[in-house]
């Protein structure tokens, strides 16, 4: 582990296959291959011409692994993942330094649905539903940029529905009405239906019952799995975060102040103090926790 580096992923695995060419037999632990799908080299982001939000922040996600990006209220997680997936200009913002290369295209001056179609969705915070349709036809618009016939877009809605039998129950309620964790499962499920690659997934848990969290963490645990999609996953939740991902940053301000392996991140006893809310067992001296604030202060 360490604080920010320029890393270099040495596990090598064939090239994921497409959505849908997974079994649904055993769970097979998902083998990043060293080729990054995503790479994000030292953005700077600016809103309203003015706030510099983010200041430099790389990354990297290889094809068919989890990835975590991890920070506290206010660091920029939600920021990064919109920087990638372009959808900032709707709020002002832009990328004002750095470059962003998914599935080895620079992106930055492609519009969400070129991205969409190339690969790259991010489902939002807030799971963001078109609460007046039925769950079917949320799921329906996430196909909206395919152009390979309504039988395979069928086909990926069974998919779907096999993922989360939940929705499937749900098929016809008004998306509006239904459970927060159904939504986000919808969400997770509209995208799906584009097909994609890579999923930006920002705070998945955000607001959710701990039982619901899990299995929508073990879902994606499976979709990573089994269909070899490569997901960014932005968290406040650490634990759970870190249980799926294999790989973490950590996002303070604006930077990244340490990235490493998801176990080593779990038992770095800064991220156990401040992610976490432990320490080895004892309480911290307060001499102790001043020292990483005063890093925090010294990087920022
Ligand atoms: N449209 C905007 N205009 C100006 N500032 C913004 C805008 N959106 C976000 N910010 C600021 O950028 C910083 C990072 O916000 P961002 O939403 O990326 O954080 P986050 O890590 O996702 O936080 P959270 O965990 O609360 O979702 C915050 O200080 C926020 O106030
Ligand atoms: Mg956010």
């Amino acid at each position: 582990m360490s604080v920010h580096p320029d890393r270099n992923l040495k596990e090598a695995a064939p090239a994921p296959p497409p959505l849908g060419a997974g079994t649904a037999g055993d769970r097979i632990a998902a083998a990043p291959s060293a080729a990054p799908i995503l790479a994000v080299n030292n953005i700077e982001v600016v809103y309203d011409h003015v706030i510099l939000v983010l200041k430099g922040v790389s990354l990297k996600v290889a094809k068919g692994e989890i990835v975590a990006l991890l920070g506290a209220n206010g660091a920029g997680k939600s920021t990064t993942l919109k920087a990638i997936s372009n959808l900032l200009a709707a709020e002002r913002g832009e990328v004002t330094k750095g470059s962003i290369v998914f599935d080895g295209e620079e992106v930055h001056a492609r519009s969400p649905n070129e991205l969409v179609r190339r690969g790259c969705i991010q489902v939002m915070e807030g799971r963001h539903c078109f609460a007046h349709l039925s769950v079917e036809e949320n799921l329906f618009t996430g196909a909206f940029t395919r152009r390979d016939g309504s039988a395979a877009i069928r086909r990926d809605l069974d998919l779907v529905y096999s993922y989360f039998p939940r929705l499937k129950e749900r098929r016809s309620s008004t998306a509006g009405y239904i459970s927060g964790g159904e939504q986000q499962m919808c969400a997770i499920g509209r995208a799906l239906m584009s097909r994609p690659k890579t999923i930006l997934l920002d705070e998945p848990s955000m607001g959710l019952a701990p039982q619901l969290v899990e299995e929508i963490f073990e879902i994606v645990g499976d979709l990573n799995a089994k269909e070899a999609v490569s997901f960014l996953l932005a968290e406040q939740n650490t634990r759970m975060a870190l249980k799926y991902a294999r790989y973490g940053y950590v996002l303070e301000n604006g930077r990244v102040v340490l990235d490493g392996e998801a176990k080593a991140l779990g038992e770095n006893e800064d991220v156990k103090e401040f992610y976490l809310g432990v320490s080895e067992g004892r309480r911290k001296s307060f001499r102790e926790g001043k020292h990483y604030r005063r890093r925090k202060r010294w990087l920022a």
